[in-house]
């Protein structure tokens, strides 16, 4: 059980009165992050690395911090992750990156269920001569399915861009059987991680993941992207970077302009407030001392399966609400994601009565316009509405969305 009282006040974003169920659009940053990038902000000019000064040796000492906590949140080592702006950058540079090394007739699969951050790059190499093929999800269960995969791989696959769990359907994929499978065949596997990430731990080498992309905004953490990639294939490819910088050891290469230092000077804040949160519930449990990371996310995962529990119990008991994904709230299936429309009532309406009603959240496709297509879903109706849940959420705010919601329910044409 987390303490909930504990959680709340750690995050001073969670004060205004909302009820935040826009998660998987972005997190609150607890007090630890907030600190460190305001004594980043205010300690030193924003210099760059590499000058012998005291300013310019603390920013390089402050770039190295955060790669090794981004590392840490993943499971690398600090020099297999990249920090840039966002996702989209990270998985555009990546793509990028790694074409040289291919030949036009070479084949690069992706999905119609990922954020289009982890298709668009890989779709754009056509023009460049690579095949691309298209893994698709299985409408009925808005799922990828590895043996959906299997027919797909070749001799020529160089490489397979797919989800850990898309951003419209809450829904887990088995990754590291996937990646075995594209492993057998000779390619590469690059996992967006984002919507998961908020939720579990991750261990990229358990994943089998040949790349892995997280955004740390969406983890509690500051606004930019990070992406593992594993040391001998960042250390082989060739991102578009400054001449003098092409042969330089990764993360360097992929970084010429550096993200922004007081962004990075954060990242350390996501383990402060992890661990304390950690220390904080397993001495309530008499259980204090050393852990894993893993622990605080089991934690996690289950006040979140709890809260998800309640949603969908509450959005079931409408039939004129259809659920997208996983009927079941388990958290060995399914993260605290959840997708709905109702029948007869466009979603963009739901949200704003929402958010009149002083609950964040939004509607759409939320920027994976093919996952829409691929469930079938009607255009008119708008896109999705979302619920995305994070730990410090309450069972009180998903009342107060389901009382809010319920008004909507009623109006709605019955369904046939
Ligand atoms: C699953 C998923 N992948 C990728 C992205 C893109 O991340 P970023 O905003 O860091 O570019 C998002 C953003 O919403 C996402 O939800």
């Amino acid at each position: 059980m987390l303490d909930l009282d504990f959680v709340r006040a750690a995050f001073p974003a969670l004060e205004g009165g909302w009820a935040h169920l826009d998660n998987a659009g972005g997190t609150a940053a607890p007090r630890a992050v907030i600190e460190r990038l305001q004594a980043a902000a205010a300690g030193s000019p924003m210099l760059a690395r590499g000058g012998p000064h005291r300013s310019s040796r603390e920013a390089g000492e402050s770039y190295a911090a955060g790669h090794a906590a981004a590392a840490a949140l993943l499971g690398g080592d600090p020099d297999e992750v990249i920090l840039g702006t966002s996702t989209t950058a990270n998985l555009d540079l990546l793509a990028r990156a790694l074409r040289p090394a291919w030949s036009a007739g070479d084949e690069v699969i992706v999905t119609d269920l990922d954020h289009e951050a982890n298709i668009g790059p890989w779709r754009r190499l056509a023009a460049t001569g690579i095949d691309v093929r298209e893994w698709r999800a299985r409408p009925e269960s808005a799922t990828l399915e590895l043996d959906d995969l299997l027919p797909l791989l070749g001799p020529r696959t160089r490489l397979v861009a797919f989800t850990h769990c898309a951003n419209v359907v809450g829904a887990i994929h088995e990754v590291a059987a996937i990646t075995r499978a594209i492993h057998d065949a000779g390619a590469l596997a690059c996992v967006d991680g984002v919507a998961l990430a908020p939720h579990r731990a991750v261990d990229v080498r358990a994943l089998g993941a040949d790349f892995y992309a997280v955004s740390l905004y969406k983890i509690f953490g500051p606004h930019l992207g990070a992406l593992y990639g594993r040391r001998e294939l960042l250390e082989g490819a060739s991102p578009p970077t400054h001449d003098f910088l092409a042969a330089a050891s990764p993360p360097l290469r992929y970084e010429p302009g550096g993200a922004p230092p007081e962004l990075v000077a954060a990242v350390g804040g996501i383990l402060d407030y992890l661990d304390a949160l950690d220390q904080h519930t397993f001495a309530l449990r008499g259980d204090a001392g050393e852990a894993p990371r893993g622990r605080i996310f089991a934690a996690i995962a289950d006040h979140e399966a709890a809260l998800c529990a309640r949603l969908l119990d509450g959005l079931r008991a409408s039939p004129r609400v259809r659920v997208v994904g996983p009927a079941s709230a388990d958290p060995e299936r399914r993260i605290a994601l959840v997708t709905f429309t109702i029948d007869g009532v466009p979603s963009a309406e739901v949200a704003a009565h929402l958010a009149d009603a002083g609950v964040a959240l939004r509607s759409g496709h939320f920027y994976a316009p093919r996952a829409i297509a691929a469930l079938g879903l009607d255009p008119a109706a708008g896109g999705l509405v979302r619920v995305s849940l994070a730990h410090y959420n309450s069972e009180e705010e998903i009342d107060r969305a389901l009382a809010a919601l319920a008004p909507l329910v009623d109006r709605a044409p019955r369904s046939t």
